[in-house]
């Protein structure tokens, strides 16, 4: 028996991976996040599987399912929004797994920032632009911050931001975040991305509090940074003319040449 955990993605039923989806419909029980799991995901449970939504259940209740599951020898499917490696509360999870010793599996998702970069069009890095992307929040009732991990803190390296779990603090982020990334700077804010009712707001620090509404709570994401209008950037040197690289020597004396014809031979 197995708890397979399995990053449910950002909303569209469809941006599931091929391994979650076969897991899914292998299970028959499945324990989902129903605050933001999409109800189409379910339907590739088995017949007659049991599934259970979690929202309403504490932690020791997910146990107590996991355990009846596992006396009775029936493989779980774990369904989280996005993708687990992020705000998905599934550490304290593998932690009472293993106290139990009941075998697990993580199968990772979408997770909501490349939903919403897709949903804008854009890259979130761009050479000589933004280099790093910065997968944060703010602090929230459940969660308090580290204390050197605010906004501040990751402002002054200029980066691209992803501010999840924040929507609600959005006058807070501005008021930290203008002093370093300043008045003009391009924000954007994607509300469920990815699913049928998705919403984008574009603006400026200066203007983006003024041009949301109260009908955006909840599940969205703050994107600031230049990278978000910038056209003004240099191209990356790995399609760059004239740049050697592996797969393409730019001359018999490349140090790529070597490799690139054994390669060519072993194909
Ligand atoms: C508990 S976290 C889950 C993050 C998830 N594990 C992931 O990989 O993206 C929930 C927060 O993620 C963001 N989020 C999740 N799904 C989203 C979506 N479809 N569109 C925009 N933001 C989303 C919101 O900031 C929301 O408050």
């Amino acid at each position: 028996m197995t708890v397979h955990f399995i990053g449910a993605g950002p909303g569209a039923p469809d941006l599931l991976t091929l391994r979650g989806r076969d897991l899914i419909a292998a299970c028959p029980v499945c324990l989902y996040a129903g605050s933001l799991v999409p109800e189409e995901i379910l339907e590739h449970c088995p017949a007659g599987a049991r599934v259970i939504n979690t929202a309403p259940l504490s932690l020791d209740d997910i146990m107590q399912e996991i355990s009846r599951a596992h006396a009775e020898g029936q493989d779980v499917a774990r369904l989280h929004s996005g993708d687990l490696s992020v705000w998905s509360a599934m550490g304290e999870q593998l932690r009472r797994l293993r106290e139990l010793a009941i075998p697990y599996s993580i199968t990772p998702g979408v997770p909501a920032f490349a939903a919403a970069s897709a949903t804008l069009g854009q890259e979130l890095t761009l050479p000589g632009v933004a280099q790093s992307v910065v997968l944060t929040r703010t602090p929230g009732r459940a969660s308090a911050m580290p204390s050197d991990e605010t906004l501040v803190n990751f402002a002054r390296t200029g980066a691209t931001l992803a501010i999840h779990l924040s929507i609600h603090n959005l006058a807070q982020v501005v008021e930290s975040l203008t002093p370093y990334y300043g008045e003009q700077c391009p924000v954007a804010i994607v509300w469920r991305a990815s699913w049928p009712d998705e919403r984008v707001v574009r603006g400026r620090l200066a203007s983006i509090e003024a041009l949301i509404d109260d009908t955006m709570q909840r599940t969205a994401l703050i994107l600031v940074g230049p990278v978000l209008e910038s056209d003004d950037f240099q191209e990356s040197s790995l399609y760059a003319v004239g740049y050697d690289r592996r797969f393409r020597p730019q001359s018999a004396d490349s140090p790529f040449a070597t490799a690139s014809q054994d390669q060519e031979r072993e194909s």
